[in-house]
């Protein structure tokens, strides 16, 4: 079958690999329909996410139907269509029990303090092979997969996945309730998810601050006021949209290739900081690989963790849910604490939303193919990695139909 493989930073191809088999009773093989490519695939490819090994196939998104099932998978029949939870979770120890699904005792074979288990990611997260391919092995299926109703299409579907459910997770994570004002920062497909949960979470404003125009617009559709670091201060603006005071919760959906401002205002005000942004970025990607602008790194790793605690109120909530590698350690601490912030963040419980908002999604209260924008066939799976990679005007989600 055809599959995306990482090989190396900077080197992902379209290969030709063995079909996965059966390995374990609580295993189920899916045929995809759909896969997509997200930011966090990004960090893999341009090493800020560091420890993959080589030949393990990418994607932790993916839409299919059911064609084998091990002795212990009980709720599903071949044929059925399913959505794939990107992280996975064996739902029988105590923290998937309790909703804790990307903190599983038992799926990541690394050892129950490994942390999170995941498809198509690094070692410690268990090197499990990924969903941007013709079929994958889903290990505990039985939790794992979420049966989908003939309403919901495959370009719907693939949303549920992974960024709708990590939106959902973050504007939860940053309590927003009634009449809050929200800042989201990054437009991207996880940021523009979490901008339509905190309004879904009652939010009274949201405000979303990115530097990609078609970007922008993407968040104003989702309801949101926003900002171009490029052309304003974000706090200054920010400080000023919300009465001097400054947001209730502020969610991070950028993570680890964040980039400073290199034009307008903001531009003079992190210039200062250059030489630590450049050793953050030692810290974090200490192997690098970009060519012809590929794969490039974000050059102020800290930059929206420090916008982040700069704008928001007094005694306000951050929730990050944009990633960092083990190694990144910087965080402006003190600021923080003298403002009495409460600080959340995590990987997604995938399995733990993926239910409801499919059931949201059915009933029509909301429609979350305001995201994706691109729709590509296998062969043009490493041309989309590289549009999605330079933020190429209307690149913003991009799906894969891996059988087409
Ligand atoms: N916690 C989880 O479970 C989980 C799940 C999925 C994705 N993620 C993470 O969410 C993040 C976003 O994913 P995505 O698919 O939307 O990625 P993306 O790369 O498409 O979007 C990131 C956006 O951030 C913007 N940005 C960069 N620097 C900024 C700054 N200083 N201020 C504001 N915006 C800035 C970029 O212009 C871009 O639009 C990634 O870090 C990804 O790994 C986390
Ligand atoms: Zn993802
Ligand atoms: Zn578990």
């Amino acid at each position: 079958m055809k599959a995306v493989v990482f090989h190396g930073v900077g080197d992902i191809r379209l290969d030709e690999v063995p079909d996965p088999t059966l390995q374990d009773d609580e295993d189920a093989i899916v045929r995809l329909t759909a896969s997509a490519i997200c930011g966090t695939d990004l960090h893999f490819v341009r090493g800020t996410m560091a420890g993959m090994r080589s030949g393990t196939i990418l994607g932790h998104e993916g839409v299919g139907v059911v064609e084998e099932l091990g002795s212990l998978v009980r709720n599903f029949e071949p044929g059925d269509r399913v959505v794939v939870c990107s992280t996975i979770g064996c739902g029988a120890c105590s923290y998937c029990r309790a909703g804790y699904y990307a903190q599983c005792d038992r799926a990541n074979p690394n050892g129950s303090q490994a942390g999170t288990a995941f498809f198509g990611g690094p070692e410690a997260t268990g090197s499990f092979d990924g969903l941007q391919a013709e079929r994958a092995r889903i290990p505990f299926a039985h939790t794992g997969l979420v049966a989908l109703p003939d309403e919901v299409c495959d370009e719907q579907a693939i949303l549920l996945s992974d960024i709708f459910p990590t939106g959902y997770f973050g504007a939860e994570l940053a309590e927003v309730s009634n009449g809050d004002t929200v800042v989201v920062f990054g437009a991207g497909p996880v940021g523009v998810f979490a901008v339509l949960s905190a309004r879904m979470l009652g939010a009274g404003r949201v405000i979303c601050v990115d530097q990609h125009q078609d970007r922008l617009a993407m968040a104003r559709r989702a309801g949101a006021e926003t900002i171009d670091f490029s052309a304003e201060d974000p706090i200054d603006c920010i400080r000023e949209l919300t009465g001097g005071i400054g947001p209730d919760r502020a969610i991070d959906a950028v993570g680890v290739d964040a980039e400073r401002a290199h034009e307008g205002p903001a531009a003079g005000r992190t210039e200062t900081d250059e030489e630590q942004f450049a050793a953050e970025v030692g810290e974090v990607a200490p192997e690098q690989a970009h060519n012809d602008g590929h794969w490039r790194p974000g050059d102020a790793p800290s930059m929206v963790l420090r916008w982040a605690v700069r704008s928001l109120a007094k005694a306000g909530t951050l929730a990050i849910i944009g990633v960092y590698p083990p190694q990144a350690k910087a965080f402006p601490i003190g600021e923080a604490m003298n403002k009495n912030l409460t600080l959340k963040m995590g990987n997604c419980n995938h399995r733990r939303y993926v239910p409801e908002l499919i059931e949201l999604v059915r009933a029509g209260a909301v429609d979350p193919q305001v995201v994706l924008t691109q729709l590509e066939g296998p062969r043009a799976a490493i041309e989309a990695y590289e549009a999605f990679d330079l933020r190429r005007p209307g690149w913003i989600k991009v799906e894969l139909e891996p059988a087409a």
